[in-house]
């Protein structure tokens, strides 16, 4: 193990000399590494979520807090992809407990890792200590196989072929098997399903949403939708296998976003809300309760390369600007990819591409850190700012363990505190 670890420091040191030589080169990884993820802050809670060409949005006084590891995309995610793209495989995972830098080595010790900082553009060595705590084993909770839509599980197709409104641009509708266009009912996925540029669709699970209210778990989402809850857990994982070919259709102006596929998560609020346009007052987003672009093509230019992004305000002043690394995943426009991403126990965020994935009902700690670890050798790193709100006396504390205890102590402490206000509000109604 020493040898191994000596080996990824010469390595690492290679890297940052290559980095010099050709950034475009030594740039393209395998696994993008955010350490210290999660912050205490809050974002704003949407009360009221309207209107056509005018908004009819409010926000509460109060906000929602959050506080932890991965805080806040330890609150359920809605899955998002962009074309050109085909999905051939998703699965959702959860685990009790999962350290992505557990050491095999009995000691601990540190390896050395080029680091990059979006704010700090160059490039500094940085050590990353080795966790010794046990992990235990990833459980599949949702699941979709093109190839199989039998096997199809705690899935929900959506696209946004719902109500246009130009405040809160189109609802969210389900999907149709191609997933191009608007449904009745659920449905699963084609199995030779493609999407072009600009076209998306969106992932929830199956479970519905209780009545939109900011006192229930899926929060105010906008009318007439089929609500569906997010992707749930502190710890967890996403794994993808896809395709991301070339555009076949000829860029012009109409395009928004040519030839730039994307799978990323978004707190599962934003989409029920309104995902585009982001008035702050109608959705989360721009408050920052949370997005994670897992493999994203940034702009035309450089198509050929998958960015990993937070857009949180841990560290950041831009929601939209976000926080990446100026690595890269390396865009196969001829192959199939498999890759994911991990929110472990420890508050790290690994993005990764790994042709030795499998996509089991369970998946042992030791399967999952071969492969983190197998990737190490090809890694970018970063570690995100340590920043917090104060908390006053009053607030809504937020609790790490789950976000329906949150929407629990929510209720049981602010309850009192807020009739007056919702007497008020209820006269509104
Ligand atoms: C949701 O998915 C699970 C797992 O496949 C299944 O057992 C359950 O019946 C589904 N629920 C609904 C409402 O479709
Ligand atoms: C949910 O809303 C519907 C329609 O407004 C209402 O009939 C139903 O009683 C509500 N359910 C709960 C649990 O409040
Ligand atoms: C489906 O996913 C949701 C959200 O993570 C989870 O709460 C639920 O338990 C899952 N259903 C099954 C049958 O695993
Ligand atoms: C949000 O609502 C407030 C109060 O109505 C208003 O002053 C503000 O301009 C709104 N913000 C946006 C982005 O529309
Ligand atoms: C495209 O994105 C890359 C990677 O972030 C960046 O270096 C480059 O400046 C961007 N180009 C344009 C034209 O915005
Ligand atoms: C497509 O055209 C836009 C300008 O309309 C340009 O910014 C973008 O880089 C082009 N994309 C590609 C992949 O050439
Ligand atoms: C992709 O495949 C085409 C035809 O099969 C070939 O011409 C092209 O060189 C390949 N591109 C890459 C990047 O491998």
């Amino acid at each position: 193990m020493i040898f191994t670890n000596q080996l990824l420091f010469a390595f690492g040191l290679f890297i940052s000399l290559a980095i010099n030589a050709d950034a475009s080169f030594a740039n393209q990884v395998d696994q993008l590494w955010f350490s210290n993820v999660g912050f205490n802050g809050y974002y704003d809670i949407v009360e009221h979520v309207a209107g056509n060409e005018k908004c009819e949005c409010y926000i509460m006084d109060d906000h929602h807090y959050f506080e932890g590891s991965n805080a806040p995309l330890n609150e359920p995610l809605s899955v998002h992809f962009r074309g050109p793209l085909s999905l051939h495989k998703f699965a959702f995972y959860t685990s009790d407990a999962f350290y992505a830098d557990s050491g095999s080595s009995s000691q601990s010790s540190t390896i050395v890792q080029q680091s990059t900082q979006l704010s700090a553009p160059t490039n500094n060595q940085q050590k990353i200590k080795r966790s010794s705590k046990d992990s235990s084993s990833w459980s599949r909770v949702a699941y979709y196989d093109h190839s199989d839509s039998s096997s199809a599980s705690n899935v929900t197709f959506m696209n946004r072929e719902g109500d246009k409104s130009k405040c809160l641009g189109n609802a969210i509708s389900y999907a149709d098997s191609t997933g191009l266009k608007k449904a009745d009912s659920a449905t699963i996925l084609e199995k030779d399903n493609y999407i072009a540029s600009d076209e998306e669709f969106i992932i929830f699970s199956n479970v519905s949403c209780p009545n939109s209210s900011v006192y229930d778990t899926c929060g105010v989402y906008r009318e007439g939708i089929p609500a569906y809850e997010g992707f749930y857990g502190d710890v967890k994982m996403f794994l993808f296998e896809f395709e991301a070919p070339t555009e076949s259709q000829s860029n012009s102006s109409s395009f928004e976003s040519y030839d730039m596929p994307a799978i990323w998560v978004l707190n599962s609020k934003i989409p029920r809300q309104s995902q585009y346009p982001t008035n702050s007052n109608c959705s989360c987003w721009a408050s920052g309760c949370g997005e994670f672009d897992i493999f994203e093509v940034i702009n035309g230019s450089t198509n050929g390369e998958f960015y990993s992004t937070f857009h949180t305000f841990q560290g950041v002043d831009s929601v939209s600007v976000g926080l990446s690394q100026s690595a890269y995943f390396k865009r196969d426009t001829n192959g199939t990819m498999t890759g994911g991403v991990i929110f472990d126990s420890d508050g790290n965020t690994v993005s990764f591409m790994s042709d030795s994935l499998t996509f089991d009902e369970s998946i042992s700690a030791s399967d999952m850190l071969k492969i983190i670890q197998g990737n190490e050798d090809d890694e970018s790193s970063t570690t995100l700012s340590s920043v917090s709100v104060t908390y006053t006396a009053t607030s809504i504390t937020g609790t790490t363990s789950s976000f329906k205890n949150e929407v629990a102590i929510l209720i049981n402490n602010k309850l009192s505190a807020l009739a007056s206000f919702f007497i008020v509000l209820f006269n509104i109604l």
